[in-house]
C-alpha cells in the first residue's frame, strides 16, 4: 500500500509504482491519497503528468492545524488498514500524511517502508523535521538518498540491517520525464506567454517559497517580495505561488505592476520542470527542488538557515542564503561565476528498481 498526500509525494511514488507493475507475480498494489493537498493544481495535475493511476482509496482529509490533520489522517488510516490488511505500507518524504500513516501502521504491526529516510536539518522548529525523525523510528525498512542520511540513522541507533542506500527516486522521475518536459518548453503556450511578457526569456530566475518560516509572518514575506522585486530589475523572475503563500500575500500590499516579478498559479510537474531546467537560477525553500537543481546543474539559492540535504551543497549547485546575501549571489550567478557541481552517487534514475529489488527479497 502506497500512501501519498501532498504535492512532493507524487513524484516519489510514481517510479516505485511503475517498477512494481513489472512484477505482478510478487506485488499487488493499492494507492492511497490522504487528500492533504486537494486543489487540482496541487494534486490532480500530478497524477496526469506522472501517469499515476487514480488512487484506489481517497481519504479526503483536507487542511487543518497539525494536530487536526495528523489525527484525522490517523483515524481514517486505521480503519482503512484494518479493512485491507496490507503486508507493507510504503510512505515517502516528510509531510504530515507520511508520519500519520507510518505511525498508524506500526501500531497495527504492519511493516512500514520509508523512502527518503534519514534526512535531518537539525532544526526542530520545522514540522517536517519532527515528521522525519518519528517516521524513521517506526519504520522497518529505511531507504536513503545520500550518505549523510545513513550516518544520521546510525547515530540515532537504528539497526544497520534496516538501512538501505538506494539513491533518489525523485531523480528517477526527473530522468524519466525530462524529454517530455522539453516538449513543453518548445510547444506550450504558457511559456511563450512569459516570453512575450519578458521580451526574451533566455535568462530568468524561478522562485518557490512556502515554508512557514518564510511566509507565515507578513513582515518577513513583505521583505522577501521587496527583495525579489529588486532582483527582477536585473533579470525577470517567475514565481509560481503556493496556496499557503498566496493566502499570506493577499495582505502584503506590494504593487507588482511594472515589475518583472511575475506571479503565476502553481504549475504541474512537466511545466515546472521545463521552467526549472532552463532557468538561470532558482530561489527556493523547498527540499526537493534543491535536489532537482543539483541533478540539472542549475544554480540554486535556498532561502533557509539549514538544509537536510547537505549533499546538494557539498557536491551540487546549492547554497544557503539569507535575505541579506541573496542579491549578491544572484549577481555572482549572472556573472557566470557559480560552482559547477556533480551529480551525487546513485542519483541515476534507477533507485526505484533498487527499492523493489530489496522489497522482493524481503517480502
Ligand atoms: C506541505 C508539507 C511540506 C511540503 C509542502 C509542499 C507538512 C507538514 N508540510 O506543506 O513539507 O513541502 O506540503 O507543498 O506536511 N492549501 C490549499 N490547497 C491545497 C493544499 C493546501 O489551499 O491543495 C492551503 C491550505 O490553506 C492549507 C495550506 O495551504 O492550510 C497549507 O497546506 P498544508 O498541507 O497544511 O501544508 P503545506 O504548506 O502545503
Amino acid at each position: 500500500m502506497h500512501v501519498v498526500g501532498a504535492r512532493p509525494n507524487f513524484m516519489k511514488v510514481a517510479p516505485i509504482f511503475r517498477e512494481m507493475l513489472k512484477h505482478p507475480d510478487k506485488f499487488a498494489q493499492l494507492l492511497v491519497h490522504t487528500g492533504q493537498h486537494y486543489d487540482d493544481n496541487m494534486s490532480q495535475v500530478f497524477f496526469e503528468d506522472l501517469a499515476l493511476p487514480q488512487p484506489d482509496i481517497y481519504l479526503g482529509i483536507g487542511s487543518g492545524s497539525h494536530a487536526q490533520q495528523t489525527a484525522r489522517i490517523m483515524l481514517a488510516c486505521e480503519s482503512m488498514l484494518m479493512e485491507h490488511k496490507p503486508d507493507l505500507v510504503i510512505v515517502v518524504g516528510d509531510v504530515n500524511s507520511t508520519l500519520s500513516c507510518a505511525l498508524t501502521a506500526a501500531k497495527l504491526s504492519i511493516r512500514v517502508a520509508h523512502v527518503e529516510s534519514g534526512l535531518r536539518s537539525f532544526d526542530r522548529t520545522m514540522p517536517e523535521e519532527i515528521n522525519r525523525i518519528l517516521t524513521d523510528h517506526v519504520s522497518d525498512l529505511l531507504f536513503t538518498t545520500e550518505p549523510s542520511a545513513n550516518e544520521n540513522l546510525r547515530r540515532e541507533g537504528i539497526a544497520e540491517e534496516k538501512i538501505h542506500f538506494v539513491g533518489n527516486v525523485m531523480i528517477d522521475t526527473l530522468v524519466y520525464l525530462l524529454p517530455k518536459s522539453e516538449d513543453r518548453w518548445s510547444a506550450n503556450h504558457f511559456i511563450s506567454n512569459y516570453r512575450s511578457k519578458t521580451q526574451n526569456l533566455s535568462e530568468y530566475g524561478l522562485v518557490t517559497l512556502h515554508r512557514p518560516s518564510n511566509v507565515d509572518k507578513p513582515e518577513s514575506l513583505q521583505e522577501i517580495i521587496r527583495t525579489l522585486i529588486n532582483i527582477a530589475r536585473e533579470v525577470p523572475v517567475i514565481f509560481p505561488v503556493h496556496p499557503r503563500t498566496r493566502k499570506k500575500m493577499e495582505n502584503s500590499g506590494e504593487n507588482l505592476e511594472n515589475s518583472s516579478l511575475i506571479l503565476i498559479e502553481p504549475l504541474g510537474y512537466l511545466d515546472f520542470l521545463a521552467l526549472m531546467s532552463h532557468a538561470t537560477f532558482v530561489i527556493t525553500d523547498s527540499g526537493g527542488i534543491q535536489e532537482e537543481t543539483t541533478y540539472l546543474g542549475i544554480p540554486c539559492l535556498t532561502l533557509r538557515d539549514s538544509t537536510e540535504r547537505p549533499i546538494t551543497i557539498t557536491e551540487g549547485t546549492n547554497e544557503l542564503v539569507s535575505l541579506d546575501t541573496v542579491t549578491l549571489r544572484t549577481d555572482k550567478i549572472m556573472e557566470g561565476a557559480w560552482k559547477v557541481g556533480t551529480i551525487p552517487e546513485m542519483w541515476d534514475g534507477r533507485s526505484a528498481a533498487r527499492i523493489v529489488d530489496i522489497l522482493s527479497r524481503q517480502m
